[in-house]
């Protein structure tokens, strides 16, 4: 059984996705140990603990700084001994002992077709405005795995995703999630824990 963590920040629609695809039997061979938010007032906590799962807040306010509160986190991942951890809107910049320490098993879903519309800057609505703003037709969500980079690591899976005319970045986001994130992140998930990855270590 894959042990996943699970690292969010928000709302927590793609932890969602992921919890309902292990209920239904979407996912098989993983559960989520833990789900980790920097935000104590993130609704995916509370989403979380509907299904039992274990939830922790690790808030940057309650550290002196910056080093200290990597050394938070990262014990708390450490904590959940986890073979996997995956950030679903986790807006971050994670310790480099982590990606160090977890190399080739984190994996991030980001709300593009990377290597469109990612890197530094790029995260939630400001992606979609971004899309916009460039008047592409098409875009999509990408699952990648995390290197010290940003959005740099290998990709896992991507899904493309129609723009259409009036959309607004709100109206986008909802329809890359709908019709690519939860769809390829659980899948990711699914592959990673069944063997069908050859880069996972
Ligand atoms: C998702 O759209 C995810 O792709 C994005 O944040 C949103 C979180 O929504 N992540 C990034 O932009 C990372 N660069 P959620 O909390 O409802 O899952």
């Amino acid at each position: 059984m894959l042990k996943v963590c699970v690292c969010v920040s928000g709302g927590g629609t793609n932890l969602q996705a992921v919890m309902d695809a292990m209920e239904s039997g979407a996912v098989t061979n993983a559960e989520i140990v833990r789900v980790i938010s920097n935000n104590k007032n993130a609704f995916a906590l509370e989403r979380a603990r509907n299904k039992g799962i274990d939830a922790v807040a690790v808030s940057p306010k309650d550290y002196g700084d910056r080093a200290l509160f990597n050394e938070a986190l990262l014990k708390c991942v450490d904590e959940a001994a986890p073979d996997l951890i995956v950030l679903a809107g986790f807006l971050v910049v994670l310790p480099p002992a982590m990606i160090t320490k977890y190399q080739g098993r984190i994996i991030n879903i980001h709300p593009s077709l990377i290597p469109s519309f990612c890197g530094k800057g790029y995260y939630g609505l400001k992606v979609h405005e971004a899309a916009l703003a460039r008047g592409v037709k098409v875009t999509g969500a990408t699952v990648h795995f995390v290197d010290e980079g940003t959005d740099t690591g290998p990709i896992i899976l991507q899904k493309a995703v129609e723009v259409l005319s009036g959309d607004t970045p709100e109206i986008l986001q909802r329809r890359v999630m709908e019709q690519a994130e939860w769809q390829i992140l659980p899948r990711a998930i699914d592959m990673i824990a069944n063997g069908q990855i050859s880069e996972y270590i």
